[in-house]
């Protein structure tokens, strides 16, 4: 089949998607399916469910093809990815709180317009995590793909800036952070995707692709040093900003079996966190063990790279995660 065909085969299959939404006490249902016959379009065949999660908040979940997804509309939170056949990606925490005004503990927390706690910020990793945000649309891409948008909506610290949030959920999931500058003068922000991994033993977890990259030790009041090793190991308490640092990270999970890639776009931070036993006995939102299941990997621009947005500018903060089986 000749290139021409094969877009016009796609474009025609496209076209036979068909949309069904059915409610289902508090569930809206959406089905989007479409049968694709060439090699470049698997079946699709994908529900986005619009429906009341924990805490009776609202939620979508995204089934795919290869995966499934849940989203709550609290900081636009991905809280859950799993691919058929595999253990859940994103780590929640079991003691996690469910009501806005509070951050969810574990998915993907967004973190915006500030990283940490500066001194003249009111609240530690901005406040849109714990905001309610507004789920938009979602779309079946002819490859089977479903992204998702959300917006925050608009907020009186926030006038003039637009804040959009795009998951897209197939084999991979990727996340989309865009910020636009519509006011008439320079915006400055720190923002940082804030993903919980699932692993199976911390102790045999390491992450790779930081050696000899400087970082910012926040357990020894923000001294930068440099990454000797070739892979960063779990021993007591790991709190770094690696900066100047736009290369993917892998996760090497030996209990799992299993390497999760972490792939960015317009991030220069890479954040490493596991609580260890003395934080996680002191997060109220955190089981004591949970720390030996989980790791921290986020992406961002914080610290020495923080971003200056130009009026009319837009920012985009792109993650894609991706596994592997290490067996
Ligand atoms: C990490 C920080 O990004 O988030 C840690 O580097 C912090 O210092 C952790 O403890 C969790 O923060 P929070 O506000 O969600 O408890």
């Amino acid at each position: 089949m000749s290139v021409v065909e094969t877009v016009r085969e796609v474009v025609r299959a496209a076209q036979t998607i068909c949309k069904r939404i059915v409610r289902k006490g508090d569930r809206k249902i959406l089905s989007l399916r479409g049968q694709y016959n060439n090699t470049l379009s698997p079946t699709l065949n994908a529900q986005v469910i619009q429906q009341t999660g924990r805490g009776d908040l609202p939620m979508v979940r995204i089934e795919t093809h290869w995966s499934e997804t849940e989203i709550y509309l609290l900081g636009a939170c991905v809280t859950h990815f799993q691919r058929h056949g595999e253990p859940p990606l994103l780590f929640l925490s079991e003691k996690s709180r469910f009501e806005n005004g509070s951050p969810i503990r574990g998915g993907i927390p967004v973190i915006f317009p500030w990283f940490g706690k500066p001194v003249d910020k009111s609240g530690q990793h901005g406040f849109v995590r714990a905001r309610p945000w507004e789920f938009v649309e979602a779309k079946a891409q002819p490859d089977g793909i479903v992204t998702a948008l959300f917006r925050l909506p608009p907020c009186p610290e926030l006038p003039s800036i637009a804040v959009e949030y795009v998951v897209a959920i197939g084999e991979t999931l990727t996340v989309e952070l865009i910020v636009t500058n519509k006011s008439s003068s320079n915006f400055a922000f720190e923002n940082c995707l804030h993903t919980y991994f699932t692993v199976g033993d911390i102790n045999a977890v390491s992450v790779v692709g930081l050696k000899g990259v400087d970082y910012l030790d926040s357990l020894d009041g923000a001294s930068r040093k440099t990454e000797a090793g070739d892979a960063i190991r779990f021993t007591g308490e790991v709190d770094r900003i690696y900066i100047n640092t736009p290369q993917a990270a892998e996760i090497r999970d030996g209990a799992l079996h299993r390497g999760i890639r972490v792939e960015k776009e317009n991030s220069l931070s890479t954040v490493v966190w596991n609580p260890w036993i003395a934080k996680s006995r002191a997060m109220a939102d955190f089981g004591d063990e949970e720390y030996q299941r989980m790791v921290c990997v986020e992406s961002g621009n914080v610290r020495d790279n923080s971003v200056a947005l130009a009026p009319g500018q837009s920012a985009r903060l792109k993650v894609k995660l991706s596994s592997t089986s290490l067996k």
